[in-house]
């Protein structure tokens, strides 16, 4: 017998993330046409804005040294080498190499390459995950630890965000009710929000309940610790950190991701991570530029301070006009927008409009990816931001503020739900 549906037949109406956009073909709000150019001024629309929306912490988008090593690589492998899986024929000294230049500076036996940072959070938790055992993540991690949860055999359970001690009362329920082993999933720095994981207190928690820890620092590798070790390294944990993830898409400006961990792990992962047994090696444009670019992040403290210099000045600024800023410690920006019984997408768009419109681009960030009912501007300040970007992008906020007549108080049931995010540390 016939099915009576037709599998495509949701792609001719207005359902699934972002419908009414995608029905209307928009490309303001949603997938805009930016020149991909990288730096500090991008095109947008046929005019340059000041671009608050790239994760390029370090600059290094625009590196110079770079681009020679990735014209060299391509010149001398082509674009495509390695053919082939790590498994196959995809394996080479280059990425041994980078994999033990990884493991030294973040202070582990080993470590293992990945195409993206999204699928080796989902090989790394999925390979270690079996069905007896239970992952426990905190409620605002990213996509890809919820989807990596959701697709390993073991059983999920969720905490508060950053909340100690929900994490503890979880983890006394799961230890009087299961047999296999637990893995803890956070983020270093909170990708969206800016806030940091509570690594000290959550490792303080090791001792008592005997978990693995596994820390996704996509927002902190290369930003945050000593020459950008990470956020574990920021708390003094990194030895008590058994998975420590980064992604090259960030600070790195690259491509690819790395678990690093004790060998014994790292070679399990290696047999046995699909996203990464079944696909193509890393190409060798990016092992080989990915090893200059990490000497340079480990030689970046000047940058470093010039970005934290940046994100200071930002931060400040915002805040005298009267703007909440979230109080996450990681350079990440976020400015929340008064909503006042608005639907907070209607809030975000106008917003939006008015900045993209006085050369500022910057994005709106709602629900699912924040607490319903809040709109957040997540800004990145960057090495390449120049002072006189941020004072006219300040410059911008005040006349959003003073021409749309903006009230910036925040109402109580906001100011709750902020705090919610930012706990101990909320402004
Ligand atoms: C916390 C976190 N993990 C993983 C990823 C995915 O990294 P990639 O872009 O390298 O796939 C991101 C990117 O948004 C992220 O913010």
């Amino acid at each position: 017998m016939q099915n009576q549906t037709d599998i495509f037949d949701k792609c001719s109406g207005d359902g699934g993330y972002y419908g009414a956009q995608r029905v209307e073909d928009d490309h303001y709000f949603t997938r805009p046409i930016v020149d991909p150019i990288p730096g500090r001024l991008m095109e947008f629309e046929g005019q340059q804005r000041i671009m608050w929306s790239v994760n390029n912490y370090l600059g290094l988008a625009e590196n110079q040294e770079i681009k020679a090593v990735a014209v060299e690589a391509a010149q001398t492998y082509g674009v495509s080498a390695p053919m082939g899986s790590r498994m196959m024929t995809g394996n080479t000294p280059h990425h041994l190499e980078l994999e033990r230049r990884l493991a030294t500076f973040t202070g582990k036996e080993a470590a293992v390459l990945f195409n993206y940072g999204y699928l080796g959070v989902i090989g790394t938790i999925t390979s270690l995950a079996g069905p007896d055992d239970t992952l426990i993540m905190d409620k605002l991690a990213h996509a890809c630890i919820v989807d990596a949860a959701m697709m390993a055999p073991a059983q999920v359970r969720v905490f508060k965000h950053n909340s100690i001690k929900d994490l503890e009362s979880v983890l006394q329920s799961v230890q009087r009710q299961s047999k296999g082993g637990i893995m803890v999933l956070v983020e270093g720095v909170y990708g969206m929000t800016g806030d940091l994981a509570r690594l000290d207190e959550i490792c303080a928690l090791k001792q008592k309940y005997g978990f693995r820890l596994f820390v996704d620092d996509a927002h902190g590798w290369g930003v945050m610790g000593s020459q950008g070790r990470g956020v574990a390294d920021h708390f003094g944990v990194q030895d008590q950190v058994d998975v420590y993830f980064g992604t090259f898409a960030k600070a790195f400006a690259s491509i690819g991701g790395f678990s690093a961990t004790t060998k014994a792990v790292r070679d399990w992962i290696s047999y046995n991570a699909r996203t990464q047994v079944f696909a193509k090696s890393l190409p060798m444009i990016y092992v080989k530029s990915l090893q200059k670019t990490l000497e340079l992040v480990i030689a970046g403290d000047e940058n470093r301070a010039r970005m934290w210099q940046n994100s200071n000045r930002l931060k400040q600024g915002l805040r005298e006009l009267g703007y909440f800023i979230g109080g996450g410690q990681s350079p990440i920006c976020a400015v929340f927008a008064p909503i006042n019984g608005e639907q907070t997408e209607t809030v975000g768009k106008r917003l939006v409009k008015f900045l993209r419109d006085r050369g500022v681009f910057a994005t709106a960030i709602t629900y699912p990816v924040i607490p319903l009912g809040l709109c957040m501007f997540r800004m990145i300040p960057t090495t390449s931001h120049t002072t006189e970007d941020i004072d006219r992008t300040i410059e911008v906020f005040r006349q959003m503020r003073d021409e749309l007549t903006m009230d910036l108080k925040m109402a109580p049931e906001d100011q709750a739900k902020i705090s919610r995010v930012y706990g101990k540390s909320a402004a």
